[in-house]
């Protein structure tokens, strides 16, 4: 499904201004499973997650996405990851499909309905699928943008805390769809739970990167 997507991430560095957020983090991974990026509260997670996601620009040194061995141009990083974190917004004004099929539409692909109804199925959102995402609590906008990031099969799946504002029905229902994705993608979690980083099975500590060797 996702055609054999692969990273490696070399020496990359990250500044602001003199100060050194994570310097020559190298992660090189070709087969789906788990991976966490651990580091207290303003020590880089986001900021890494959002130069791997092309949000950003780094310093120095080089991401590379692969599809089936051959690297994605630059502008088509967007349709091989999917990203979901708290400064991703959604449209308000439209509802959680509309939110959904412009995405789609947005890259291009056709709007898989089915698809849609499954996954808003699973984080109880089906029954509210045509109210306006401002009507939205932030429990359901979160796992409305968790549903967002995966629509389109992305061979990297980043998501950024992904259970803040979540009950624990809700985490329940992230860890299940994490597990599940995890066998076809690469999923990556940046965050502070002890939980989530005990289920990955590698762990980039952005602590590990403060150096300016
Ligand atoms: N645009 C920016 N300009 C200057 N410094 C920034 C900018 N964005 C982030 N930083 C700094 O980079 C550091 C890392 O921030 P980041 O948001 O990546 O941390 P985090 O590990 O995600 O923290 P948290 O657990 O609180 O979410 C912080 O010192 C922050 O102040
Ligand atoms: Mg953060």
């Amino acid at each position: 499904m996702n055609d054999n997507y692969s990273i490696e991430i070399s020496d990359l560095t990250k500044v602001f201004g003199s100060r050194i957020i994570f310097n020559k983090i190298n992660f090189k991974r070709d087969t789906p499973g788990l991976a966490g990026i651990a580091g207290p509260n303003g020590s880089g997670k986001s900021t890494l997650v959002k130069v791997i996601a092309g949000l950003l620009t780094q310093s120095s040194g080089t991401i590379k996405h692969y599809l089936g061995g051959k690297e994605v141009h630059q502008n088509s990083v967007y349709s091989v990851v999917g990203f979901a974190s708290p400064y991703v917004y959604l449209y308000d004004e439209f509802s959680a499909l509309e939110n959904l099929e412009i995405s789609m539409k947005i890259r291009g692909l056709k709007p898989d309905q089915e698809n849609f109804k499954a996954l808003l199925d699973r984080f109880t959102l089906w029954p509210r699928r045509n109210d306006p995402v401002k009507a939205y609590s932030s429990g359901m906008k979160q796992r409305l943008k968790l549903i967002f990031s995966v629509i389109h099969s992305p061979g990297l799946i980043i998501w950024d805390e992904p259970t803040a504002n979540l009950d624990s029905d809700g985490k329940h229902r992230v860890y299940e769809l994490a597990s599940e994705l995890a066998k076809e993608s690469i999923v990556v979690f940046a965050t502070n739970e002890e939980t989530e980083i005990g289920m990955c099975s590698e762990v980039i500590n952005i602590l590990d990167y403060k150096n300016n060797k």
